[in-house]
This record gives structure tokens, C-alpha cells and sequence, in this order.
């Protein structure tokens, strides 16, 4: 007999020059975490433009997380404090439309992050699993 257990859909975006390579780090380390998260590698956090955070619950994600560089150390100086500022409208606004808050997060990961990186996408990926799935932004015509 086969269970299906559901496994929530995580769309990652990563700075290219702090957690992308705290994401290869956590590899080359081999620390694990779920295969579920879907890494889209951006120049900087600042590069996210909030409609790709909306476009990605359309299109079925069941959270999202953004992770850059510390406060202070972004490659670009500054893109981290407009991507912070940013996300806290956006997540306001989110939670407005009845997208629970524990669904998306930013978070500052850096290069030598490793071990941080693999244990936020575990614990990002558990919170969202206890929600169960998100069907409040689905756009029904993204569906196959
Ligand atoms: Fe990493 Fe800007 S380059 S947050």
C-alpha cells in the first residue's frame, strides 16, 4: 500500500553572492534538506520584486523564502535594507489576503553559513508542512 505524504512546494530565492553559496556550502557539507525547495539564485535580495512572490503562490508554491546577505554586508551595500523594508509591506499585505505569515520569511544567510542555511530550510519547510497546502492565491489555469 502507498501513503501519500504531502510535501509542501518551497520556492527559494538566494542572493548569489552570500546564500547561494551558503546553499552550495550546506551541499559540499553534505547537510541535508528536502529536495522540496526549489532554489532560484538572484544577483541580490533586492533583486525580488514582490510580484515574483505572488506569481509563485500562483503558480502553486506553498511558501517562500528569501535569504541574502546580513545587514551591512550586501554585495551591492544596501539591496538587503530595500528587500527588508519591501517583504515586511508585502507580508502585511499578505496576511491581509488570508495568506498565513509562516509561509513566507526572509532570512540573512551568508557565505559561511552552511549549517544556517540547511537548518532554516528544514525548519521553513515544517512550519509550512503544518499548514498544509496553499490554495489561497492558486491560479487555476497554471494547473496541469
Ligand atoms: Fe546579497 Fe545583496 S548581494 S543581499
Amino acid at each position: 500500500m502507498q501513503v501519500n505524504e504531502y510535501k509542501p512546494l518551497i520556492v527559494a530565492f538566494c542572493c548569489n553572492w552570500c546564500s547561494y553559496a551558503g546553499a552550495d556550502l550546506a551541499g559540499n557539507n553534505r547537510l541535508a534538506y528536502p529536495a522540496e525547495v526549489k532554489i532560484i539564485r538572484v544577483p541580490c535580495s533586492c533583486r525580488v520584486n514582490p510580484m515574483f512572490i505572488l506569481r509563485a503562490f500562483q503558480r502553486g508554491a506553498d511558501g517562500v523564502i528569501i535569504c541574502g546577505c546580513h545587514p551591512g554586508d550586501c554585495h551591492y551595500t544596501s539591496g538587503n535594507y530595500y528587500t527588508r523594508r519591501r517583504m515586511a509591506a508585502l507580508f502585511s499585505m499578505l496576511d491581509y489576503l488570508g495568506i498565513e505569515k509562516e509561509r513566507t520569511r526572509v532570512e540573512w544567510v551568508s557565505a559561511a553559513e552552511g549549517a544556517k542555511f540547511a537548518a532554516t530550510m528544514n525548519d521553513f519547510v515544517q512550519t509550512v508542512a503544518a499548514l498544509g497546502e496553499n490554495k489561497r492565491l492558486e491560479d487555476l489555469r497554471c494547473k496541469k
